[in-house]
């Protein structure tokens, strides 16, 4: 069992180190120009709007403290772009230590060249279920697109997240959806060539609670973008205009979708959970 672990943690990493070298654009990595659609970045403002959220209850949680944020699998630092972006919607917050974590060498790599001598910033190697931090240490613990959904472990990932969070403390985590895995509606995935042979988990929204609820007493479960790949595919073949914003419309209305529909149709979930003030 042990050897399977390593060798799916060695499997994901060289699969995500592969991405993390310049692509077509030479500047930017193949990685990146995989999520620069438009659809892509208004996904991205969405995560802002939940960070932005998170960030203002923490603030009256922790009035004047300076709030200490893990991000779990961050790739190439996208996580610390949305939380800076989210920062900068809350003027009035103190600033974030920010500790970025990820098993892929390259991606941490890449990251560090990226915020280089950016203050109160640290990306490290690590393996999501050893975040490298003191038990209830964290304010926010953040996850954003997908690396919940490579471990094999959750039972032990969500009781990890638990351990670092201090309490009051959020986690903001983002599993791939059964919507992503099936390809549920059309246009499961907006890369071009995402690639599920490293036995990744889909998510529902049931399979999530049994997982957090064994830690957290609060736990919301939302999906994200119920219909933008359906518009993306439209404007493919012509039928409406392709700019930016539009993609953003569609995702603040499709907001209101999650009180019909279960969120694993969404192709993301967000999930929210806040540790308890009396652990
Ligand atoms: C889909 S990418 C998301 C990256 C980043 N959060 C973003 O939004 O750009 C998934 C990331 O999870 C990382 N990952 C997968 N398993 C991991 C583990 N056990 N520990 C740390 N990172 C892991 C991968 O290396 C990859 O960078």
């Amino acid at each position: 069992m042990e050897q399977d672990t390593n060798e799916q943690l060695h499997a994901v990493a060289a699969y995500y180190d592969s991405f993390a070298a310049p692509g077509k654009e030479g500047s930017v990595t193949e990685y990146e120009e995989m999520y620069s659609t438009p659809l892509c970045k208004a996904e991205d403002q969405a995560v802002v709007a939940t960070l932005t959220k998170a960030l203002s209850k923490l603030q009256q949680q922790f009035p004047g403290q300076k709030l200490l944020a893990a991000d779990i699998g961050c790739g190439e630092g996208l996580g610390l772009e949305l939380l800076q972006s989210a920062l900068n919607q809350t003027p009035s917050l103190v600033p974030v230590q920010y500790i970025g974590e990820d098993i892929s060498s390259a991606m941490v790599a890449q990251a560090s060249a990226g915020f280089k001598g950016k203050p109160g910033v640290l990306f490290t190697v690590a393996d999501m279920h050893h975040i490298p931090v003191l038990d209830s240490s964290i304010h926010l613990v953040m996850s954003i697109f997908g690396p919940f959904s490579y471990s094999l472990s959750p039972e032990e990932l969500v009781k990890e997240i638990h351990r670092v969070l201090m309490p009051g403390g959020i986690a903001v985590i983002m599993p791939y959806t059964m919507r992503l895995k099936i390809g549920f509606l059309t246009g499961a995935t907006t890369a071009q060539d995402t690639d599920f042979s490293h036995t990744s988990k889909a998510y529902s929204k049931t399979g999530l609670e049994k997982l957090f609820d064994a830690w957290f007493e609060q736990v919301s479960i939302e999906g994200m973008n119920f219909l933008g790949n359906m518009i993306e595919k439209m404007a493919d073949l012509g039928l409406l205009g392709s700019g930016p914003e539009i993609y953003s419309q569609i995702l603040a209305l499709d907001n209101h979708l999650n009180t019909f529909l279960p969120p694993e149709c969404a192709r993301h979930m967000f999930v929210i959970v806040t540790k308890s003030q009396n652990e």
